[in-house]
């Protein structure tokens, strides 16, 4: 049976709050807290750093799941596996030698994961898999929260469910494979049907007036697709 796991974007939260806000939705049960790091270089647009990170850990007793959109990767990442990140994941294009970077997230005692933007190409995966803990698929371009799903995200997920199936079978090893941007209720049971385990939702969790609801019609609509499978 396979354990879903709902990681709400604090992108979306209020920012003048965030500790209460991720103290709630951790109430209302979330499993991991996505925490987007954007640098106006990779990415148009500037978040939060480690010292943030640092700030929530204790307001926070899940995972922190830490989506790196940063060029470079390797000066900040272990900033953020001292900051109390437990996943750690980066874009090929914010690296120049993603098998080291890999190996550094994970030498700091993170999970690792590599980040697809909708026009990037899986083949990133093809020579790493060893060392990757987690996928994660964009389905919007990265930069900004409340964008539309870009429905050929569904093709690409299917493409890196089959990768993920024949690795385990082949080494018994887990990897996860999330997906981030525009999921709500009306279209997460099709992300996950296309074979996500994990996803990543902001504005469809914290434009909602109760956590707890919100969280629940997912599961709820997480529930019919592990009935159907
Ligand atoms: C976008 C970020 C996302 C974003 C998702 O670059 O990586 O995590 O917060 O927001 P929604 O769920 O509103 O699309
Ligand atoms: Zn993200």
């Amino acid at each position: 049976m396979t354990q879903f796991r709902i990681s709400p974007s604090i992108l979306s939260a209020d920012f003048s709050r965030l500790g209460e806000e991720v103290r709630s939705v951790v109430a209302a049960g979330a499993d991991w807290i996505h925490f987007d790091v954007m640098d106006n270089h990779y990415v148009p647009n500037l978040t939060i750093g480690p010292l943030v990170c640092e700030a929530l850990r204790p307001h926070c007793d899940v995972p922190i799941d830490v989506h790196l959109m940063v060029r470079p990767v390797d000066r900040i990442a272990p900033d953020f596996a001292k900051a109390g990140a437990n996943v750690i994941s980066f874009h090929p294009e914010g690296s120049d030698h993603i098998d080291r970077t890999l190996s550094l997230i994970r030498d700091h005692g993170c999970k690792a994961g590599l980040v697809f933007n909708p026009a990037t190409s899986l083949s990133h995966l093809d020579y790493v898999m060893d060392k990757v803990d987690l996928v994660l698929i964009m389905s919007v371009n990265p930069g900004f929260g409340g964008q539309s799903f870009i429905p050929e995200a569904l093709v690409k997920l299917r493409e890196a469910r089959k990768r993920i199936d024949a690795y385990k079978e082949k080494t018994g090893r887990e990897i996860h494979l999330e997906v981030d941007g525009g999921v709500k209720v009306d279209n997460i049971a099709a992300i996950a049907a296309a074979g996500a385990d994990t996803f990543v939702a902001g504005s469809a969790i914290f434009g909602h007036h109760d956590y707890k609801t919100i969280i629940a019609e997912m599961r709820a609509e997480l529930a019919k697709v592990e009935q159907r499978a």
